[in-house]
């Protein structure tokens, strides 16, 4: 080989190390009283905005998140835990952030670093407390990896095209978890958003209407748009009016071009779209209608228009603020979720029937009354209830067994490299995220049955009795939560936990080794009184 090829070569294999960076972001988390919906009240939030700052990353990155927790609000959670929501964490279970999982809660007046690595992780993900209801007051933000597959098929893609969509409280959070646990039937008692959020911004049909958010563009030019929803229980049906949406990325995952009119987004999960400016120059609808409820009637508490979840794209050139265009109906062709194809690997593990994998799980929920544990959700009749000591410090104390853990831990063991298949029972529309992986959807809400090259993402509703199936590699040892993404849901024990290679995590290659600032972590909250918690 001549000197300069093989310099070449050497750059060339040196470049990804190269640019990797280490980025670090600090995360102040206060109270602050704000008003995203003209309703002024107290809230829990990074750097005193809603949504929280933006964490923007590429391949190989190291991001360190400081955060110093600073909350004083009595009438909310002190303490504080976050979850990079996505992200596969590989040996980096322990930050990871879901309370009782992967560790203890940080405590007031105490700091704690998040080392993340995004790997080979592009796409848009997004940060939420993970400490019981916690993110309903506020500490809810994005996180994006800019590279990507399709960077051809777009022209604009910064902090002017995150579209953040999120429902909106105006009672605190504990009280809420604190209502919705006192109901005697739990499913037909839902603690209702008051508005629905775009970019923080939302309206109510009775406080102060803040100004509509916008989205300018310029005629000519493709934008791309990363929709994330970041509620506690509302989905959105999300549709720009005049323009199809391309949809590129799903949860983090490239996916063939696939062009619909609108889509419904389920909490916790991203849509990447491209939209063409390619309309007359003029102000048009962004509409996020809002529903909270798979089956009416609408309960007494809903307080909102769930109608008026609306933005503004603005083309440069047009005048006025708002479209003259009365507000339309959603329309056109929707979003079916089975038809989204992977852009790379595509097939689901396993074998191409029921069952051909190494190890299976049949998951039955229900709500409903139970003599020990009182109102709440079960899987296989467990109610989930965290422990005090993380899932993850007792498996790296040894736990390894399902006799290590409790009932109400609702602990799943699985072996590395094991392919998995989730067969998940239950009403419809719960949206089930896995933490550490993503998931094929070997068959979805709408029923179609696919193990060639399904939808590959990390949260997707279930679907009545019919039941959806889900699969994925256990290639990523750690405790990883399986749970409904409606909070409250979660927060009455809607989940189980895969205990993922219990044995790798505490030695060899893939073990986890979280350090002295997490230790501490758990002597720390343990010995706070109880309204520091
Ligand atoms: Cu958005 Cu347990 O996660």
């Amino acid at each position: 080989m001549q000197l300069s090829s093989l310099l070449v070569t050497l750059f060339i294999t040196l470049l990804p190390q190269a640019l990797a960076e280490t980025i670090n972001y600090n995360f102040n988390i206060v109270n602050a009283n704000l008003a995203p919906d003209g309703f002024s009240r107290s809230t829990v939030v990074v750097n005193g905005q809603f949504p929280g700052s933006l964490i923007s990353a590429n391949k190989g990155d190291t991001v360190n998140v400081l955060v110093q927790n600073n909350l004083t609000d009595p009438t909310m959670r002190r303490s504080t835990s976050i979850h990079w929501h996505g992200l596969f964490q590989a040996r980096n279970a322990h930050n990871d952030g879901p309370a009782f999982v992967t560790q203890c809660p940080i405590a007031p007046n105490h700091t704690y670093t998040y080392g993340l690595n995004l790997g080979n992780q592009t796409g848009t993900y997004w940060y939420h407390s993970h400490l019981s209801s916690q993110y309903l007051d506020g500490l809810r933000g994005p996180i994006v990896n800019p590279e990507d597959p399709n960077l051809g098929l777009y022209d604009v893609d910064d902090e002017s095209t995150l579209i953040i969509l999120g429902d909106w409280f105006h009672t605190l959070a504990p009280e809420l978890e604190a209502q919705y646990k006192l109901a005697t039937n739990t499913a037909s008692v839902e603690e209702l958003p008051q508005s629905g959020t775009i970019n923080g911004v939302g309206r109510t049909s009775t406080d102060p209407q803040p100004a509509r958010p916008t989205f300018t563009v310029n005629s000519g030019q493709r934008y791309r748009y990363r929709i994330i929803n970041t509620s506690a229980i509302a989905r959105f049906t999300f549709q720009i009016q005049g323009h199809s949406l391309t949809i590129i990325e799903v949860d983090g995952v490239a996916t063939a071009p696939l062009a619909v009119d609108n889509l419904i987004i389920h909490p916790g999960q991203r849509y990447s779209v491209v939209v063409q400016a390619n309309q007359p120059v003029d102000n048009y609808w962004i509409r996020a209608p809002m529903t909270a409820r798979a089956v009416p009637p609408v309960p007494p508490n809903w307080a909102t228009d769930s109608n008026n979840v609306n933005a503004v794209l603005h083309y440069v050139g047009a005048a006025g603020a708002e479209p003259t265009s009365e507000i339309p109906a959603i329309s056109g062709t929707p979003l079916v979720e089975s038809n989204l194809v992977p852009l790379t690997d595509p097939a689901a593990p396993g074998s191409p029937f029921p069952g051909g994998v190494d190890k299976v799980f049949n998951l039955t929920f229900k709500t409903g009354e139970d003599p020990v544990t009182g109102h709440g959700w079960r899987v296989n009749d467990v109610q989930y209830i965290p422990p005090t000591t993380p899932t993850l410090l007792k498996i790296l104390s040894g736990a390894h067994d399902p006799s290590d853990f409790g009932t109400n831990e609702n602990t799943l063991i699985i072996n590395r490299g094991d392919t998995v298949e989730v067969n998940i029972f239950g009403p419809r529309d719960h949206p089930w995220h896995l933490h550490g992986h993503t998931f094929s959807v070997v068959k979805g809400a709408s029923g179609v049955t696919n193990y060639v090259n399904p939808p590959r993402r990390d949260v997707t509703p279930s679907n009545g009795n019919g039941g959806i199936t889900i699969r994925f590699t256990a290639d990523n040892p750690g405790p990883w939560v399986l749970h409904c993404h409606i909070d409250m849901h979660f927060e009455a024990g809607l989940a189980v936990v895969f205990a993922e290679a219990p044995t790798e995590v505490v030695s060899g290659p893939d073990s986890v080794d979280p350090g002295d600032d997490w230790d501490a972590l758990c002597p720390i909250y343990n010995a706070l009184p109880l309204d520091e918690q």
